[in-house]
């Protein structure tokens, strides 16, 4: 079976892409290559990051690999916190600070205004071949939290395809419409016209 590495030591996500490519592909961490890098994450774009840690692993360590970074977008933030998501409250991965200050922005700004999408990139390098995939769910901010499922905005972040927030989906209904759901399932469609040797 062929070695695939996805640039993550995430592994809620790698178990989720473990699941998805058992049989096909041993999909690899950063950890199980030896790669404790701090990665520079340092492009403007959610597509830029993706690239930069991706060829990271091509460049150092020799593997195909893939990898994927995601944003919310928020369009009375003009685009905010987009590529900086993950800290946008001012330390890294604290959802509730993150919450907390888009909620803040928002206040009085009238539902029909509260537009929002979140962006999935994902870059694939293999076979000497660079390939990107995309996947995006698009909805509304709400004015305050609802459920406890998921992770970082779930609780604030409802698609316009479902009638309740992601927080109060189980992980399965979510990834059904989600933007990474949506990413990987163009990821592992493109894999699967490439048989594995
Ligand atoms: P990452 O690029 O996947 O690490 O995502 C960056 C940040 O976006 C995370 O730290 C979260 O705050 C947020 N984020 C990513 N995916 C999701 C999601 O599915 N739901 C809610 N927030 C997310």
């Amino acid at each position: 079976m062929k070695d695939i590495v996805f640039a993550t030591n995430n592994e809620h996500k790698l178990s989720e892409l473990r699941q998805i490519m058992a049989g096909k592909y041993n999909v690899l961490s950063l950890a199980d290559i030896g790669c404790n890098d701090d990665i520079p994450e340092t492009a403007p774009t959610i597509e830029g990051n993706a690239m930069i840690k991706a060829q990271w692993v091509k460049e150092h360590y020799g593997y195909d690999c893939f990898s994927d970074d995601t944003g919310l977008e928020i369009d009375a933030l003009n685009g905010e916190p987009g590529v900086h998501s993950a800290r946008y409250g001012g330390v890294a991965h604290d959802s509730e600070r993150n919450m907390n200050k888009v909620l803040r922005l928002l206040d009085g700004v009238p539902m029909e205004q509260r537009t929002a999408r979140f962006r999935t990139a994902i870059v694939l390098i293999m076979d000497g071949e660079t390939h990107q995939f995309e996947g995006k769910v698009e909805g509304h901010i709400l004015t305050e939290r609802h459920g406890a499922g998921g992770f970082g905005y779930d609780p604030i972040f409802k698609p316009d395809e479902a009638d309740c927030a992601f927080g109060e989906m189980s992980p399965e209904q979510k990834n059904r419409i989600s933007h990474r759901g949506r990413a990987v399932a163009k990821l592992t469609e493109f894999l699967s016209t490439r048989q594995a040797h």
